[in-house]
């Protein structure tokens, strides 16, 4: 059965490379997760079209960095308006090939267009530096440059969000940009390069190229005329685009796996503690970096806050997300089902008990029950791999210094949340944390104006915010000789 969306002018089956819209004999088929029909197919494009994708943003490079910072900015605030116009259309194909619920979906498109928005801002304000010279008859100044061609690599959780968040602040910068979107969600990457095509962004300035990650990752790293790899995925495949990228010295960002702690103390607001951790945890199913994976409860408050938290998670509604009233989507896949499966034996096999939830969802495929484990240990599996589903393991702690222990149990430091009505212990403790980011009292800490991203092997690199830009430039530093007479 084919949705409204599909019939729209932002659905297309072809690739939009270096201004031209291409289509490919070899293709991959786009399945809709929640029904597990297939919506289309798009190229199964390679390293040739890679590499055509490069030549043009090469050739597009001078033009487009030449341009005024204003005439960037209202390029980027173009693109933002089209998403915004477009937020319906947009967030019922995120929805269709991605799962999640359509208002999650739409506010994506809104979270995804705010990157565009706040860029078409931070264009003007790429302020170089005077530096108080140590000689009397010389100057330095600093200035900065767009870095070159950029190429991201995205996932699927997050299908618009995570190209714009990359897209914008290149644009901005001054540098073209390749969008290589996941092969489970490529139409909402490939409706940006409809949005790209119409608001009139010079040809090669932004291309979005479809197929296997492997060989286009490989063009990506090893072409020369590439100066910067931006990525959002595993922690796995990070490592090995950077260690490929670094041959011919790319500046890289990495936004990398997580395994986020939400550590509720016995001071805080119950009420608030549970909203939080369920739109902490069930956000998008529980496929996110950010997802708290471990909520950690002080002993006091651990009785109420599971019953509390286990009842609002029963509540839940799971379904279509293009249905009225869905709370939590499919997951993305067969695979990932096993994996929250495989979390849930484990840890009931070392003596978790199960509140809520725990087994496929009668709607079959990919729908899963919320699900609500207590008594979680640090020897059970979950505790040290990203679940990336709809499964909240809560452990106990007693003091602040045990909760920091065992919040900083992790090679990740990617987000980390925590719930306390006592000041100096907030303090304390997002001090304490080893992450990229902290939220005190609030389960939702994305927007385009604060710094995204991780510290140990969650990544580098910031999205979002001032220090966004600053990623895709280049420091130039000019020393102004022979001034004396
Ligand atoms: C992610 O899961 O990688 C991104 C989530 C977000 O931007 O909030």
């Amino acid at each position: 059965m084919t949705h409204p969306a599909t019939d729209s002018r932002f659905f297309r089956e072809q690739c939009y490379i270096g201004g031209e819209w291409r289509g490919g004999a070899k293709t991959i088929p786009v399945t809709n997760p929640a029904t597990g029909e297939t919506i289309g197919a798009v190229p199964d494009f390679g390293r040739t079209e890679a590499r055509e994708a490069i030549d043009a943003a090469a050739a597009a490079f001078p033009d487009w960095r030449a341009r005024t910072a204003e005439e960037r900015g209202k390029v980027c605030r173009a693109f933002y308006e089209a998403l915004m116009d477009n937020q319906q259309t947009l967030g019922e194909l995120l929805t269709l090939e991605q799962g999640k619920p359509l208002a999650e979906a739409k506010g994506e498109v809104a979270y995804g267009a705010g990157f565009f928005k706040w860029f078409a801002e931070e264009a003007l304000r790429v302020y170089g530096d005077v530096i108080p010279s140590p000689w009397t008859d010389k100057r330095i100044i600093v200035t900065k440059e767009p870095v070159g061609v950029v190429c991201s690599i995205t996932p699927w959780n997050f299908p618009n969000a995570m190209i714009a968040r990359k897209a914008a602040a290149a644009l901005a910068a001054g540098c073209p940009i390749i969008a290589k979107p996941a092969s489970q969600t490529p139409y909402s990457a490939l409706a940006m390069g409809v949005i790209a095509d119409e608001i009139g962004l010079p040809k090669g300035v932004f291309s979005v190229i479809t197929g296997e990650a492997a060989p286009i990752g490989e063009e990506f790293c090893e072409n020369p005329q590439v100066k910067k790899i931006t990525f959002t995925g595993s922690t796995k495949v990070g490592e090995e685009l950077a260690s490929k990228a670094v041959k011919t010295m790319k500046r890289v960002s990495m936004e990398l796996g997580g395994n986020a702690p939400l550590i509720i103390f016995d001071d805080a607001d119950l009420d608030k503690a549970v909203d939080g951790a369920v739109a902490c945890k069930f956000r998008n199913a529980g496929q996110t970096c950010v997802c708290a994976n471990r909520i950690l409860v002080q002993s006091g408050i651990y009785d109420a806050f599971a019953e509390k938290f286990a009842k609002k998670v029963a509540g839940l509604s799971v379904g279509d997300g293009l249905k009225d009233g869905v709370d939590q989507g499919p997951l993305i896949e067969e695979k990932a089902v096993e994996k929250v499966e495989r979390h849930i034996a484990d840890a009931l096999s070392k003596g978790a008990g199960l509140q809520t939830g725990g087994e496929r969802h009668k709607l079959g495929g990919t729908f899963f029950q919320p699900t609500v484990l207590t008594g979680v240990t640090p020897d059970m599996v979950i505790a040290k791999d990203e679940t990336f589903g709809p499964v909240a393991p809560l452990f106990k702690f007693e003091t602040e210094e045990e909760a920091a222990t065992m919040a900083n149990d992790t090679e990740f430091g990617l987000a980390s949340y925590l719930y306390t009505n006592d000041l100096g212990r907030a303090w304390r403790m997002m001090e304490a944390l080893e992450y990229g980011m902290v939220a005190i009292n609030e389960g939702i800490l994305s927007t385009p104006v604060a710094p995204f991203g991780g510290v140990k092997e969650s990544g580098f690199g910031r999205e979002g915010s001032k220090y966004g830009l600053e990623d895709y430039l280049n420091i130039k530093y000019a020393l102004f000789g022979g001034l004396g007479k």
